[in-house]
């Protein structure tokens, strides 16, 4: 298959960026700057609401392809607390039925109905920046040292049991997981840090990785 530009763009941003999360649900509203100009998607999942910033190549897939209420996955990290995209694609419809489904099963009632009205969402967009939801949990970011002694100690497994426990649990998509260099406490490895703190956690394995994150999510 011949590769188009935007593949590419998307294919070399996956590569750069850390590790991160596909998060699936309802595109709510745009999320514009205080000037009103459209900077990426809000985002409501079962457990929160995400202010998602896009590359400059994708914000015109929002206003072209997608409409408020549609279902979507986006490609999402965290960095310095701002949830960023890499993709974002509509779900097709045998999934949009089953988290639907889902949400239903669960009681659960998104923050629009998939008829919401475009041209007033985008009025009050351009008034008044949407901000996060006072319910959404603050993104997570985990740092996971996969140099030296700690990879050898099992930094890599204490990586893949997080990226695994965190895909399969829908209260940890604000948490994403990335492999950084040494983070300067070799002795005590195998070492993580998590994005709002500054204190290294040492003597992490991958079985006691996800209760340490957990008690901090
Ligand atoms: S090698 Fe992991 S902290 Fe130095």
């Amino acid at each position: 298959m011949k590769r188009t530009p935007d593949l590419d763009r998307v294919a070399s941003a996956q590569l750069q960026r850390p590790q991160g999360v596909v998060l699936k649900g309802q595109f709510i509203d745009v999320l514009r700057s205080p000037k009103g100009k459209i900077k990426g998607v809000c985002l409501q999942t079962e457990t929160a609401t995400y202010s998602i910033k896009l590359p400059k190549y994708l914000r015109p897939v929002l206003v072209r392809e997608l409409t408020p209420g549609d279902f979507v996955q986006v490609w999402a990290y965290c960095e310095a607390e701002q949830w960023r995209g890499i993709n974002i694609l509509p779900l097709s419809e045998p999934e949009r039925i089953d988290l639907q489904e889902n949400w239903q099963a669960r009681q659960f009632v998104p923050t629009s109905s998939p008829n919401v009205d475009t041209a007033a969402v985008s009025e009050a967009s351009a008034i008044a920046p949407t901000e996060p939801s006072a319910s959404a949990p603050k993104p997570l970011c985990v740092q996971v040292c996969r140099k030296g002694k700690c990879f050898k100690q099992g930094g890599r497994q204490i990586m893949q049991s997080l990226e695994t426990a965190i895909a399969d649990d829908p209260n940890l998509q604000h948490v994403s997981v990335e492999g950084v260099g040494c983070l300067k406490a070799c002795k005590k490895g195998p070492n993580i840090k998590l994005s709002h703190s500054k204190k290294v956690i040492s003597g992490v394995t991958p079985d006691n990785a996800l209760t340490i994150v957990t008690k901090y999510a």
